[in-house]
């Protein structure tokens, strides 16, 4: 039995009550008092109804109506239309009220992981699609250049020796395409231990420019390095994988790098609870607009991927990942010719002493 006709005969149960009350009492008054029963039993019934009117009023809009709209929004939901939403204004604060209130919230977040998978999914399908374009531009020429050697195109040794390198170094592109991203799906998955130490900012990083300098002193690169934090200061990071953040960084500096003067500024300050490292170059910027989306994954600023400069778009998104991990945060600032500035940050660690 529906919920309405139960109530509707409970209310004409509670309301025949008085009336037959009244009925017997007036019976009763005109056997022995000679008193007109109407007179009793009209005013009993119409207050009786009009009370009856009123309570079954308060329940429609208390109960009835509420229930209602939930009813109507579930099937809406049901049928996949995730932007029904409940007008809780007009309904009362009550119970039923408050039920419709975390209804529409629970719609809320259906809707978020809803959209959220479909995201997902699309990500994954331009992955697949970026993987597929990444591996495919190799695996074409070096088809190319063995079709040219099996038809005897590269008739002197010299030209065999170059098709042969040029073979060796696309399977290398290809070898550290995978390479890049077996890392990024295990980073990506959390399954890439980090093993933190403490680390003391000066001597950290002193090394790991007197590495890197030897490699971009070769490739006519100069870099300006300034540390100004104090000696002593620590950070708890993984070693190996701060290494892999600078040159990650580094390397796109000079990847991009397009002028004739090639300069990477790299600065250290202390801003307190946190060491900030500031990598500077002068080479060809990232338009502001796509500032935010380099650290995207298989993110590149030439979107048909087709220019000889550039990867894949997977290093700053190790980048970024890899600072978050470390609780810190990264971004980049810059303009387009002037050159790119990435800047990240990390929490000072603090030695807590026992008082
Ligand atoms: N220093 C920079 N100067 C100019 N553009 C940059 C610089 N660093 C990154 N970018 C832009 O951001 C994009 C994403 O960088 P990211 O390092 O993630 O990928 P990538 O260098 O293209 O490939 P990968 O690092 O995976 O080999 C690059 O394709 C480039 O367009
Ligand atoms: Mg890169």
């Amino acid at each position: 039995m529906k919920l309405t006709t139960r109530l509707i005969m409970a209310f004409i149960l509670i309301m025949m009550l008085p009336i037959v009350v009244a009925i017997v009492f007036a019976v009763l008054m005109r056997t022995f008092s000679g008193v007109r029963p109407l007179s009793i039993v009209l005013p009993v019934v119409a207050i009786v109804v009009a009370i009856g009117f009123f309570v079954a009023a308060w329940a429609y809009f208390g109960i009835f109506r509420p229930i209602g709209e939930l009813q109507k929004a579930t099937r809406e939901i049901r049928d996949g239309n995730l932007d029904y939403e409940i007008n809780i204004d007009d309904l009362g604060r009550d119970e039923v009220g408050e039920l419709c209130a975390e209804f529409n919230d629970m719609r809320l977040r259906l809707k978020e992981s809803q959209e959220a998978k479909i995201n997902a999914d699309r990500e994954n399908r331009e992955m697949i699609s970026n993987i597929s374009h990444d591996l495919k531009t190799p695996i074409t020429a070096i088809k190319g250049y063995v079709e040219g050697i099996m038809d005897g195109v590269a008739s002197s040794p010299e030209k065999l020796d170059r098709y042969v390198r040029t073979i060796y170094n696309k399977a290398n592109d290809m070898d550290r395409l995978i390479d890049e991203l077996t890392f990024y799906s295990k980073i990506d998955t959390n399954r890439v231990p980090y093993n933190f130490a403490k680390i003391n900012v000066k001597d950290y990083f002193g090394d790991c420019i007197e590495e890197v300098s030897l490699d971009l002193e070769a490739q006519n690169i100069h870099i300006v390095y300034r540390n100004s934090v104090d000696s002593y200061v620590e950070i708890i990071a993984d070693p190996e994988q701060m290494k892999r953040v600078i040159n990650n960084i580094i390397s796109n500096s000079i990847k991009y790098m397009d002028k004739s003067t090639k300069i990477i500024w790299f600065t250290i300050t202390d801003i307190g609870d946190f060491i900030q490292v500031d990598i500077r170059d002068n080479g060809r910027g990232v338009d502001a607009r796509d500032l935010a989306k380099i650290f995207e994954r298989f993110y590149r600023t030439d979107a048909s991927r087709n220019s000889s400069a550039g990867g894949s778009g997977i290093g700053l998104s190790i980048v970024k990942k890899i600072i978050e991990d470390h609780g810190g945060q990264i971004w980049a600032t810059g303009a387009v010719g002037e050159g790119l500035e990435m800047h990240f940050v990390i929490r000072k660690h603090r030695e807590v002493i026992d008082e």
